[in-house]
């Protein structure tokens, strides 16, 4: 008989049993592993099981493993046929027995026999998977998933399900070797639509069952899950503020956001500047509630060598476990960085940050003999995240974790030379009087431009310390912090493209990117107008402040100097982006983030990149402008984006469109209209009784 009619035959059993996936009872639960010899990995799951009481078995002990080596390469057929031979063993007692099925030299188990019960029945399956972010063993079948957020693909390192049905599933691997791969067969079965509705198989998407160690086998290193909050290492989080700084309360909010016990955080501020003063006052005074200790100083005389000094001196004084350094360019993104650079269990350590479409980062592939940058032939590729790992470098800055037992209060932390001391410090650095000053006891001299963390990372090579950074997960990356005006009013509005990312979390409304998904129907309150989400009230007060900080309004007059032929049709009140130096700034959003969704809706027309010379903020006032009489644009197509609130920041206004008989007068702030400029709209604005109503036009496409 051959596979398939193995399957076949399957099948029709199948159909003539009723599959009750709601209400199931749940007799009893075991949990299942495969182990072919003892590791330090498997006396720990093995303890995790007995502080919560769980019946397990464990099968394969003292057999050789033959089901290759699963860590590096795919494999683990043989646990699929220990599982079958189990199962078989146990046919007559199958009757709603649940099984979990886990992999033990990574794992602990954190939960007692009743939750891990509760939990699987909220998913109302008959088998749940717990899943990855990668799709593993064959990349090619990452196509072939149905379509979620979460971690999306399957893993076989742990699974729960009713004993019957995993019996019919691993029943299916007869012909299948010892060393072939287990997750792969389990990935086909979940694949093959059929069998996954018939099993009743899920994926634990959000590991709400699993947390997968992500760990290595004869992996020991620090890991939080099992320990108590209390017992967290105590950080000392230095944030060193060197100069202005843009889009400085995301910085601080990524900061707060770190997932790590708070009260186990000690915050330290240090600046030489007074330009964030009020953004660190609202940040301690919200961080006092969960930070038992914060402290911020001003210490404007003090030069970047006292301020970093002061830190280490702090660490020591408070003995913290770790010393977390953050310069103020620094965004972390990911809030486990903390997390993830405790276990790495490093003496110091670099989350990898680059400035994005640039190469500079915050780490040095390599050096050159005299002690300066020079780039490695693998430099490229790490930053670009081609290579993953944890790399050991000559050089890192703006972030790093140091274990302070291993650094700070190490005895014998000396140079060849004996001029620095412990401890590490600042301090000790004499600033070389002459270009000759022998830096680093070999002859080398030029030490004038060494800056401290030069300097730093010099005296750990020196002393043997590795410093590594790692790209193993995406941390963040670096602000752009050069080509900020802090002379303009809101000037980080001006950054959309040179701090991109903190410039989006700011600005485009978060449903923005909801727009262009293949299943969401754009809202079309008129014929062929369409309206969406686009940008955040910030954007839309920022903007109209900038504006009114400007105050140029033009007269509404057909005589219009600014225009090219001097000549308006339809005059309004209004200033150009470009009297308030935001031209580039707007047509580059007009091509990231209007383009797109244009795209969508009028479909077939192409424009990239967008072209627009009318691009300027519109000011109604009963008593200046209050309305605009029936007219075309001059454009192919048209963006009206509402800068503030009808009812509440003024009253009447709205936009009609004649052909089509159709008014929209509920604006929403943020949201913009979208319609034809020629021809079939032809429209006006209606009048505005009270009140100031500003919006954001641009004629798209002339
Ligand atoms: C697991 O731990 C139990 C005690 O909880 C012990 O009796 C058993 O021998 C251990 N299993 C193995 C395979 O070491
Ligand atoms: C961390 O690494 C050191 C060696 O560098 C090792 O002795 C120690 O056991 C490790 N700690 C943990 C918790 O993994
Ligand atoms: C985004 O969409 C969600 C779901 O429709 C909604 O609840 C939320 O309020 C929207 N966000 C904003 C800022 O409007
Ligand atoms: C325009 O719409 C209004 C209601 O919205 C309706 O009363 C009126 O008859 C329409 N006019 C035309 C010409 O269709």
């Amino acid at each position: 008989m051959n596979n398939s009619t193995i399957i076949t035959i399957f099948f029709i059993l199948l159909s003539l049993i009723e599959i009750v996936l709601t209400t199931r009872k749940v007799k009893d639960l075991i949990v299942v592993s495969v182990s072919t010899h003892i590791t330090d990995g498997f006396e720990r799951f093995n303890r995790s099981l007995k502080i919560y009481g769980l019946k397990s078995e464990i099968l394969g002990l003292n057999q050789p493993w033959k089901g290759g080596d699963v860590a590096r390469q795919s494999g683990g057929g043989q646990k699929i046929r220990l599982l079958r031979q189990y199962l078989e063993s146990i046919r007559n007692e199958h009757d709603n027995r649940l099984i979990l099925f886990t992999d033990s030299y990574d794992v602990i188990v954190n939960g007692n026999s009743d939750e891990i019960v509760k939990k699987f029945q909220t998913f109302n399956a008959n088998v749940v998977f717990s899943s990855e972010k990668y799709c593993w063993p064959d990349v090619s079948l990452a196509a072939s998933y149905p379509k979620s957020d979460g971690k999306r693909y399957l893993n076989s390192g742990g699974f729960i399900g009713f004993a019957t049905e995993l019996y019919k599933i691993v029943n299916l691997a007869q012909d299948l070797n010892d060393d072939d791969d287990d997750q792969l067969f389990y990935t086909k079965i979940y694949l093959e639509q059929k069998y996954r509705k018939h099993f009743g198989i899920r994926l634990d998407l959000n590991s709400y069952l699993f947390q997968n160690l992500n760990g290595e086998i004869g992996d020991v290193e620090i890991r939080f899950n099992n320990i108590d909050h209390e017992d967290y290492p105590h950080v000392l989080m230095a944030i060193i503020i060197l100069k202005p700084t843009p889009f400085f309360p995301e910085f601080l909010d990524y900061l707060k956001s770190m997932d790590y016990p708070k009260n186990r955080i000690t915050i330290f501020i240090q600046s030489n500047t007074d330009f964030h003063n009020e953004q660190i006052g609202e940040f301690s005074e919200n961080s006092g509630k969960f930070h038992k200790n914060f402290q911020y100083s001003e210490t404007k005389l003090a030069n970047e060598w006292q301020l970093r000094n002061n830190y280490l001196d702090e660490c020591q004084r408070i003995n913290c476990d770790y010393l977390f350094v953050v310069d103020s360019d620094v965004r972390l993104t990911n809030s486990k960085t903390l997390h993830e650079l405790i276990e790495a269990n490093r003496s110091i350590i670099a989350p990898m940050l680059v400035r994005p479409k640039e190469y500079w980062s915050n780490f040095w592939g390599t050096i050159t003999n005299d002690g300066y940058y020079s780039r490695s032939h693998d430099y490229v590729q790490i930053i670009k995240n081609e290579r993953r790992g944890i790399w050991n470098v000559p050089f890192i800055s703006s972030c790093y974790l140091i274990k302070s037992s291993t650094i700070l209060n190490q005895e014998n932390f000396q140079t060849k030379n004996q001029q620095w001391k412990f401890p590490l410090s600042y301090r000790n650095h004499q600033q070389p009087q002459h270009k000759n000053d022998d830096i680093d006891g070999n002859g080398n001299g030029g030490g004038e431009s060494l800056d401290p963390e030069m300097y730093f990372c010099h005296i750990l090579r020196l002393n043997g310390i590795f410093m590594f950074v790692t790209n193993e997960n995406d941390y963040g990356h670096l602000a752009q912090m050069d080509t900020i005006d802090f002379q303009l009013k809101h000037s980080e509005f001006y950054e959309i493209y040179t701090n991109e990312i903190e410039w989006r979390k700011r600005y485009i409304h978060e449903n923005y990117t909801k727009n262009l998904l293949d299943d969401n129907i754009i809202e079309q309150p008129c014929h062929d107008v369409y309206w969406f989400p686009i940008v955040t009230p910030v954007f839309c007060q920022h903007l109209i402040e900038i504006m009114e900080n400007n105050g140029e309004w033009s007269a509404g007059k057909n005589e219009d100097p600014r225009l090219a032929g001097g000549y308006e049709n339809v005059p309004t009140v209004d200033i150009h982006m470009k009297q308030v130096g935001l031209e580039q700034q707007w047509l580059y959003f007009l091509r990231e983030y209007v383009r797109p969704v244009q795209e969508k809706i009028f479909i077939g027309y192409y424009h990239d990149p967008p072209q627009a010379i009318m691009n300027f903020v519109v000011r109604y006032h009963p008593n200046e402008q209050a309305f605009l009489r029936p007219h075309h644009d001059a454009s192919t197509y048209t963006v009206n984006i509402a800068l503030n609130r009808p009812n509440i920041d003024y009253e009447g206004g709205g936009c009609r469109f004649i052909r089509q008989n159709c008014s929209i007068t509920n604006l929403r702030v943020g949201w913009s209209l979208i319609h034809p400029g020629r021809l079939t709209h032809f429209h006006e604005g209606l009048t505005v009784t009270k009140g100031v109503r500003y919006i954001m036009v641009s004629f798209v496409d002339p």
